[in-house]
């Protein structure tokens, strides 16, 4: 099936920049959030990015414009009705998405595909949300995403071969390397990276290092673009507790267990960047230092 127009649900950090590969990509783009404020802070993101690509000379100013152009914000889910492909980005909440894709069932014509950016839930369980079951599948992108190179494409067990293949080709046409995986709590990628941001709390608690020198091990050490403290502020502390809880329902196995000083961080709202605390403090944003109230 040819994928035209894409639709994508949700306009926050992961939904803005899922709508604006794929309108970069040449797609046309309805993107839809709950209210106009959203949808302009989605677009304010999105002009954010692409003004960072056209000043790296990384797009034309062209594409630019075109991909702005491309973009079609919406409040309303009757905008979805003639999209060939639909992405859902809202929050990671299994009954919501149901809900969503419930409706969204009803009113996007029956031969589209669906698609979730879940980090963690089944996307088996949304799907039966839905009368399109082999029309279902995961699409799991990354942050930044215009900035990353990797989607997960996730089948379930009766998605149809042929929209795999569609889901692998589209992450291509978006500029991605896709993977394929299948429908299991984490996929590939935070399968593995999850017990790797745990353990990196569960070291700084047992006073293996310094915030600074548990980052800079990584860091250096394995040429990391990003230590794994500062990757837990970058993805959210609040978000990698969330996706723990989930992979840990679904294992039993104590290596995605969220350790103790995680879960006081994320009561304290202390969720990192984007909350201005997490094991690094962002008061200066351009030079975050260690949070002195972690190190005592
Ligand atoms: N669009 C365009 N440009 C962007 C951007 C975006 N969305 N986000 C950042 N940039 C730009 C920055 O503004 C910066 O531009 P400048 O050089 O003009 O200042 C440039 O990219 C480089 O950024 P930084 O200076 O911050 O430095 P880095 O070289 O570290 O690059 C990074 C940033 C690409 C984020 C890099 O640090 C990195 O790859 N970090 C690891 C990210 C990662 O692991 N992400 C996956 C998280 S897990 C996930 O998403 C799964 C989920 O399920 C949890």
């Amino acid at each position: 099936m040819e994928i035209r127009k894409v639709g994508v649900v949700g306009c926050g950090l992961m939904g803005s920049g899922i709508a604006q590969v794929a309108s970069m990509a040449g797609f046309s783009t309805v993107v839809r959030d709950v209210s106009e404020e959203l949808l302009q802070k989605g677009r304010g993101i999105i002009e954010k990015s692409l003004g960072k690509l056209a000043e790296k000379g990384q797009i034309t100013a062209e594409l630019k414009s075109s991909t702005l152009g491309r973009l079609k914000p919406s409040t309303k889910l009757d905008d979805f009705a003639d999209c060939d492909l639909v992405i859902e980005a809202i929050i990671e909440n299994l009954d919501r998405k149901r809900e969503l894709f419930s409706q969204l069932d009803k009113i996007v014509k029956p031969e589209a595909i669906f698609a979730s950016n879940t980090s963690s839930l089944s996307i088996t369980e949304m799907m039966t949300a839905t009368q399109r079951a082999p029309r279902f599948l995961g699409l799991h992108f990354f942050n930044p995403v215009p900035l990353m190179k990797l989607v997960e494409v996730v089948k379930t067990v009766v998605t149809d071969p042929a929209v795999v293949e569609t889901g692998l080709d589209y992450g291509r046409k978006v500029g991605k390397t896709p993977i394929l995986t299948s429908d299991r709590a984490g996929f590939i990628v935070n399968r593995l990276l999850v017990p790797y941001l745990l353990d990196s709390i569960r070291a700084l608690e047992e006073g293996a290092g310094s915030i600074e020198d548990i980052d800079n091990g990584m860091k250096l050490g394995c040429n990391h673009p990003m230590g794994p403290l500062t990757l837990n502020d970058f993805v959210g502390i609040d978000t990698t507790y969330y996706i723990a809880e989930i992979m840990f329902e679904e294992f039993r196995e104590k290596r995605f267990a969220p350790p103790p000083l995680m879960k006081r961080m994320v009561l304290a709202g202390m969720y990192g960047r984007k909350s201005g605390k997490g094991f690094y403090d962002y008061t200066d944003p351009k030079n975050p230092k260690p949070n002195k109230l972690l190190v005592g």
